[in-house]
């Protein structure tokens, strides 16, 4: 195929990408949205989209054959099984230090994610993303984007007597126990719809244990959103199955898109051809680095500069679980989308969410994922020996993480007397430091590109997801993607279209 012409393409379906396309549908311009996951808009045969986190089968990871569960050991035994390759929702992508976990399907992270929508401190943004204007993102951005989310909080009485969050509670009553400041956390989840998972009368998700592997029923994902908002316009389309490859200058102008085609088994069927006026770079910290790396070196892309897959970060991620004693019990239903965490940012560099372990039974355990104030900054490079886009983090690099994390866990232990498990992640291993939820960088705003994710060397190429951001959002950070989207966008409208 070939000689299609888009006036703007956009390489992914995830935060940034939906805000692109929206506002631009909006401001009157065709979209074409090109994403390597799947629709998830069709049952299995179970009558279920998503496959349950308890039950992981083809449907639970992009093209592996065996599933790589974050949180692989319970009582010290492996809990990872066999299942058939296909083209499922979470990518578990290995780095030679770390593990990058990402959703992959019409809607991105969206789809696999807890859905806790937090917006920073506006004290700690200055940090996180020095060159844009606070008042601007605090008076008109964080708003636009909580709204188009859909965040919200849990009700604070039903909290405090629902069984799904008896873990949330003692979560709250030992932060509490040790001085700590516990706060409640928006997340996208549609409360009343949790409440009536908890009173018997709709079908569960939430309280199924769904999490990871994408969810059902109650969760607002993007497909109910801003891509659901986008489509309504008549103005956008959305090819899934298919994943660029390259970005080009073409002769006559604007860009040429080389797309693969592929199949549930991830071999490609077909390659297409498609010539973009504008072309945005929406494919994740990961997605959007890999291409422009890729593409720099080998000469699709020769004029991007020196700051393309640098940046990056793990925004802090670490894990961890401690054992609580008998008379703490965290209850043997536990809501999968997590509402609380406990604050010591300013005093430890650490954010810790009270994170559901939803295994059906009484565990005795509390599951912390912690984002921690971690300085290490990794870069992508371009490693002509294997043809692949590597990255330079180490696994030794999340030692400041633990240590910010025991600035939290270490005192809560000391309180009530308890102790690390350390079943959770391997046979005797406490930290969960293996991983991240949440790459960040890799096109950092202002350096890669302008200070609106315009890729200057190349007018008409923009970045505009998490690669934006350098390596850290002191919170969760889907919420300042999406502010962040939502201003550059309005500026490009306004001025580039
Ligand atoms: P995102 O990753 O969402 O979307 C990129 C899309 O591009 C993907 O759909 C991908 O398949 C596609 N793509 C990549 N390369 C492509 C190519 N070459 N061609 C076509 N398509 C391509 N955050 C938060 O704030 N609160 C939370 O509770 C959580 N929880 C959480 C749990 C888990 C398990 C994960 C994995 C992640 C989270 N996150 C989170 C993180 C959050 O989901 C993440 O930061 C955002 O999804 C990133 O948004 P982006 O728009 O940058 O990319």
């Amino acid at each position: 195929a070939g000689g299609a012409h888009v006036p703007v393409l956009v390489i992914g379906t995830g935060y940034g990408g939906s805000v692109a396309a929206l506002r631009l549908a909006e401001a009157g311009v065709d979209v074409h949205m090109v994403e390597m996951g799947m629709a998830w808009d069709t049952p299995g045969s179970d009558g279920k989209i998503f496959c349950n986190t308890l039950q992981p089968d083809r449907r639970s990871y992009w093209l592996r054959t065996r599933t790589k569960a974050p949180l692989n050991y319970f009582l010290g035994f492996p809990i990872d099984r066999d299942i058939p390759r296909y083209t499922g929702v979470l990518d578990a992508e290995e780095f030679a230090g770390i593990t990058v976990y990402q959703g992959r399907g019409v809607g991105g992270g969206s789809l696999v994610n807890g859905g806790m929508a937090v917006t920073p401190k506006r004290e700690n943004f200055g940090g996180i993303l020095p060159s844009v204007d606070a008042n601007e993102m605090y008076d008109v951005y964080y708003p636009r984007a909580n709204a188009g989310l859909g965040a919200g909080l849990v009700d604070p009485a039903w909290f405090d007597s629902t069984a799904c969050y008896q873990y949330g509670r003692v979560g709250r009553k030992q932060a509490q126990r040790s001085g700590f400041p516990f706060v409640f956390v928006p997340d996208v989840y549609d409360w009343d719809y949790m409440k009536q998972e908890a009173s018997g009368t709709v079908p569960k998700s939430a309280l199924a244990g769904e999490i990871l592997y994408g969810n059902n029923y109650g969760k607002k994902s993007l497909q109910k959103t801003y891509l659901a908002r986008a489509a309504a316009t008549g103005r956008v389309t959305v090819s899934a199955l298919h994943k660029v490859t390259s970005v080009a200058p073409a002769p006559g102008g604007g860009y040429t898109v080389v797309i693969d085609q592929i199949d549930t088994g991830g071999s490609v069927t077909a390659t297409k051809t498609v010539t973009a006026d504008r072309v945005f770079f929406a494919a994740g910290s990961v997605g959007t680095s890999k291409l422009l790396v890729r593409l720099k070196a080998t000469g699709a892309l020769p004029a991007l500069n020196d700051e393309v897959g640098k940046g990056w970060g793990d925004n802090g991620n670490v894990m961890c679980g401690r054992a609580n004693h008998l008379w703490d019990p965290t209850g043997s239903l536990q809501s999968s989308i997590p509402c609380c965490g406990i604050d010591n940012w300013a005093a430890g560099g650490a954010f810790a969410e009270v994170a559901p372990l939803p295994t059906g039974i009484e565990t005795f355990a509390s599951f912390y994922l912690s984002i921690t104030k971690n300085p290490n900054r990794a870069a992508f490079s371009w490693d002509a020996a294997t043809g692949t886009v590597v990255l330079n983090w180490q696994t030794a690099w999340k030692q400041p993480s633990i240590a910010m994390a025991k600035t939290i866990f270490d005192r809560i232990n000391a309180t009530e007397g308890t102790i690390y498990r350390t079943d959770l992640f391997g046979v005797y291993k406490i930290w969960g430091d293996h991983l991240t939820y949440h790459p960040l960088g890799g096109a950092v705003l202002n350096k890669a590109t302008d200070n609106y994710g315009r890729l200057t060397a190349y007018p008409g190429l923009y970045v505009i997801d998490a690669s934006l951001i350098p390596g850290n959002t002191t919170v969760n950070p889907f919420v300042t993607i999406t502010a962040l989207a939502e201003r550059n966008i309005e500026k490009i409208i306004a001025t580039d279209l």
